[in-house]
């Protein structure tokens, strides 16, 4: 047999991609690639690339630049775009970058094996279709082979909601959503693979409304299932929209054991007209509500959120709400972003905020999300957390793992092995972690 070659994944942007990219990995194992870590010695190099704000997709240009030196020195090296830039630029980055072999987009990465051997014959393979056969099933994984303690796995797939600033319907296509079955086999290959916590996504995760043995089944009653599987200690999902946050799931927060008390729920604005704007279909007050909704049935969950600053016509005074409902909700950990046009979308044609302007906003805002965000971290110390080690800490005896809440922690003279989930009381809070001791 001849020596493997050599794969380089690099990946950017949100967990789907991470997912997306094992998967791709696993399906070119079967071309006879392994994965390296380092772009240098490999035969092929994929991006994974991200097109939902304006710099990921420049930052992917700039990269394949400094490919071109790698190609040049091994005529041989395959270079693949992969991800919603892929998706959406397809032809664009093939003129662009004449040293890029293929292109895929998110929906056929199950052809990728084919589209690797016409790239190896000297073909350019470009490949964006939305293709009716099913993705995940093409793209099962070899099984067995051994993995970290905490997974993803994709549940549902793109996006109907039609955000007026967003690309994801558009990039990832109309929201699909897995049949429960394959999840649940999914899940238990993982566990027998030494995982122990599984994070479900999708773009609208909570929308998910797949396939069981009698009739469409919720994320909550998926989640009931999952709860069952012996060797599984945590599940958790994102990312979730404020509209189809149903009562079943809502009380599966509160009551199913396994799910963890973490809660990524984005609301982009706290002024109803900007909300309006953009097409989100909520107001703050109703978002409000809600969190207090999910509150009730689990008082100490930890909220977490996404922020656009500086959409189209945004005012001082919309902004000012946007501070206001952050205040009244304390986010235990949060994304903002300064809004950034995405060509084919809606709120492209409206006229800009002025950058500086829009700028100065988001340093506001980041300032007073990191207060609360160091605040609620400073709040778990003297509290007994379960922590899911996941790696050697830098010091002797160290592990570090995630609480419950998704906080980092270093465990302090831990003789527990990787995979072990802990109690752990918390004695310090640092930066961007916690410090903690076994119980
Ligand atoms: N500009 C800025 N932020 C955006 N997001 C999505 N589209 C844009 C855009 N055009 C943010 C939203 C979303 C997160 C994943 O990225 O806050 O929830
Ligand atoms: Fe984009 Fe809105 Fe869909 Fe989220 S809900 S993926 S922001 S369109």
């Amino acid at each position: 047999m001849s020596a493997p070659k050599k794969l380089f994944i690099k990946t950017y942007g949100c967990q789907m991609n991470v997912y997306d990219s094992e998967r791709m990995a696993e399906a070119l194992g079967g071309q006879g690639y392994e994965e390296t870590k380092s772009a240098d010695d490999a035969d092929m190099i994929l991006m994974n690339t991200c097109h939902i704000r304006e710099k990921a997709a420049e930052k992917v240009y700039s990269e394949l630049g400094r490919f071109k030196k790698l190609k040049a020195k091994n005529p041989d090296l395959k270079i693949g775009v992969a991800g919603c830039v892929a998706q959406a630029e397809g032809e664009e980055i093939m003129r662009r970058q004449p040293i890029v072999d293929l292109v895929v987009g998110p929906q056929s990465y199950h052809r990728l094996p084919e589209m690797e051997s016409k790239a190896r014959e000297g073909k350019k393979v470009l490949d964006t279709d939305f293709p009716e056969e099913d993705k995940f099933e093409k793209l099962k994984s070899r099984p067995k082979a051994k993995r970290g303690p905490a997974a993803f796995l994709t549940v549902q797939e793109g996006c109907d909601k039609f955000c007026a600033f967003c690309v994801v319907p558009y990039t990832r296509g109309a929201e699909v959503s897995r049949p429960a079955d394959r999840i649940l086999r999914e899940a238990q290959d993982l566990v027998e693979r030494g995982v122990r916590e599984i994070t479900l996504l999708g773009q609208n995760v909570n929308a998910y409304h797949g396939a069981g043995a009698t009739g469409d089944v919720t994320l909550a009653q998926l989640i009931w299932e999952l709860n069952k599987v012996d060797g599984l200690e945590r599940i958790r999902f994102t990312t979730s929209h404020p509209n189809d946050m149903q009562d079943d799931l809502i009380e599966a927060l509160g009551s199913c054991a396994k799910l963890m008390p973490y809660l990524h729920l984005p609301v982009q604005a706290g002024s109803d007209k900007i909300l309006k704007r953009m097409n989100r279909s909520h107001t703050a007050e109703s978002y409000l509500r809600l969190i207090e909704r999910i509150r009730e049935a689990r008082p100490d969950i930890l909220i977490s959120g996404d922020f656009i600053v500086g959409f189209p016509e945004e005012t001082e005074e919309d902004f000012q709400a946007t501070l206001d409902l952050v205040e009244e909700v304390r986010y235990g950990t949060a994304y903002s972003f300064k809004y950034s046009t995405r060509p084919g979308t809606p709120a492209a044609e409206r006229p800009l905020v002025d950058p500086a302007e829009a700028d100065e906003r988001l340093q506001r805002l980041q300032a007073l999300l990191t207060r609360q965000q160091r605040e609620i971290q400073d709040s778990m110390v003297g509290r007994e957390v379960g922590v899911l080690l996941e790696k050697p800490g830098r010091f002797d005896g160290q592990m570090v793992g995630k609480s419950d809440y998704l906080h980092a922690v270093h465990v302090a003279d831990c003789d527990r092995p990787v995979g072990d989930l802990a109690r752990v009381r918390i004695v310090s809070s640092g930066t961007n972690s916690l410090g903690g001791v076994l119980i």
